[in-house]
């Protein structure tokens, strides 16, 4: 069997775990979901969630991938051979490969606009009715279709060849222009009509909200995806780590950097979206699609170059993170059916984005009228996976950390032996992280 590839870097390592991370949750989903929960309720429920859940289960699932040096299902069986937590590992495949089924729908939707303002076509589109160009643009039989393939094609190339080549170099470069490029636009945003009550929307609670148990569910599944956790992406790629990184470091960066990548993309969408008639915060998964165009709209001529920059370098985290994604599949795939990257990577990949075709239908497509708990196949498929999949997923790696595996090996694995940092995090992936999950869970069920 071939030698198991590795990051160069460490750096490396932590590059490409922030390009996972960071992506159209942070951007789309996150401003989306917030704008559906009440806004700065939901913010403060998140940043706990991220808190005192993110952070030691990525942690955990650091650890788990790197001792393991295996896939997702691999790196359970390796670690505790003959017990149930493979199975654990298997829903993690299943999420991952659910979420990248509308994950590439987005992403295409992306990328349509791109060249949608590189064509000038967006441009013509007159100002307060960007939200009828967002459906007319995505909701054909054919185009979405389209820009999803197109996308998926460029997941697949690159995974083919091999996840560390290349994706390295492009969030070394891409990801900090994307964070000046949110700071200008959220500056921007500061100066509209509505960013008073786009700030108030983010930042002052609603306290009513706080008994939603909607609220929870919504935040705890945002703070999965959006630290790529729950599905084995994290457990993947610290498998491809030498044994010397320091994880505890690389946890808290991934975290830190994840985190002010949404809450700029707040404040860059929130204020616009109280500036604008036809936008409000509930508009769901269109919510970026019709705000950004009507600010690029606004800032007349350097609108252009903006937007340009802007559907750019989201595409480019957008890749970054479905490749994550794909990854998991393709690594349990190869170990699994003893495959070659190439054919792991062709069949999955092919499979996943035909599995994407009905959510790419669902939004003003023939699908339209199809709808899962009064929700379109898209957002249906994406509370399912997220609000509940990911959370069971985080919380099986927390338990498993906890107490499936030995504590002094769990400590020595992230060089926390003996530290106090150590024994707290040891507490949070025992009791507090599962119980939490456990809570919001069973709050939402009844
Ligand atoms: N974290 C990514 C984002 O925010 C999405 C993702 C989820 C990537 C799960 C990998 C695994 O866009």
């Amino acid at each position: 069997m071939a030698e198991r590839e590795q990051w160069a870097t460490r750096l490396g390592f932590i590059l490409a775990a922030v390009g996972s991370a960071v992506g159209l949750g942070n951007i789309w989903r996150f401003s989306y979901v917030a704008g559906e929960n009440g806004g700065a309720a939901f913010l403060l429920i998140y940043i706990l969630c991220i808190l005192l859940i993110g952070l030691p289960v990525i942690l955990a699932e650091f650890s788990i991938g790197r001792r393991g040096q295996s896939d997702v299902v691999g790196s359970f069986t390796k670690i505790a051979p003959g017990k149930p937590w493979a199975l654990g590992g298997i829903f993690g495949v299943v999420s991952a490969f659910t979420i990248l089924s509308f994950y590439g729908v987005i992403a295409g939707w992306v990328v349509y606009f791109l060249y949608a303002y590189v064509t000038g076509i967006a441009q013509g589109v007159e100002g307060g009715t960007y939200d009828e160009f967002f459906f007319g643009a995505i909701g054909g039989a054919v185009g979405p279709v389209f820009w999803q393939f197109l996308f998926m094609a460029i997941v697949i190339f690159i995974v083919f060849f091999g996840v560390k080549k290349g994706i390295e170099l492009s969030n070394r470069i891409f990801m900090p222009l994307l964070a000046v490029l949110i700071i200008i636009l959220a500056g921007f945003a500061l100066t509209l009509d509505g960013a008073g009550e786009g700030l108030r929307f983010m930042f002052s609670p609603d306290w009513s909200a706080f008994g939603e148990p909607g609220v929870y569910a919504a935040a705890i599944g945002q703070a999965f995806f959006t630290l790529s956790l729950g599905m084995g992406a994290m457990i993947t790629y610290a498998s491809y780590l030498p044994k010397d990184t320091k994880l505890p470091s690389a946890a808290g960066t991934v975290v830190t950097l994840d985190t002010l990548f949404a809450i700029v993309a707040g404040i860059m969408i929130f204020p616009a979206v109280f500036t604008f008639a036809n936008i409000d915060p509930t508009d769901g998964a269109g919510l970026i699609f019709i705000t950004l165009p009507e600010v690029f709209n606004l800032m007349g001529g350097a609108g252009t170059f903006f937007a340009i920059v802007f559907f750019f370098l989201v595409a480019i985290a957008a890749l970054s993170s479905a490749i994550s994604l794909l990854e998991v599949s393709v690594a349990y795939a190869m170990r699994q059916f003893s495959w070659n990257r190439k054919k792991a990577t062709i069949v999955a990949g092919v499979i996943v984005t035909l599995f994407g075709v009905p959510s790419a239908l669902s939004y003003g497509g023939p699908l339209s009228d199809f709808l899962i708990f009064g929700m379109p196949f898209l957002d249906a498929v994406d509370a399912l996976t997220d609000r509940y999949l990911l959370a069971l997923g985080g919380m099986i790696s927390a338990l498993f950390v906890g107490w499936g595996w030995n504590k002094v090996d769990a400590l020595r694995e992230t060089g926390l032996t003996d530290t106090t940092i150590g024994a707290i995090w040891i507490w949070f992936i025992r009791i507090v992280a599962p119980l939490g999950i456990l809570w919001i869970l069973i709050l939402n069920i009844f």
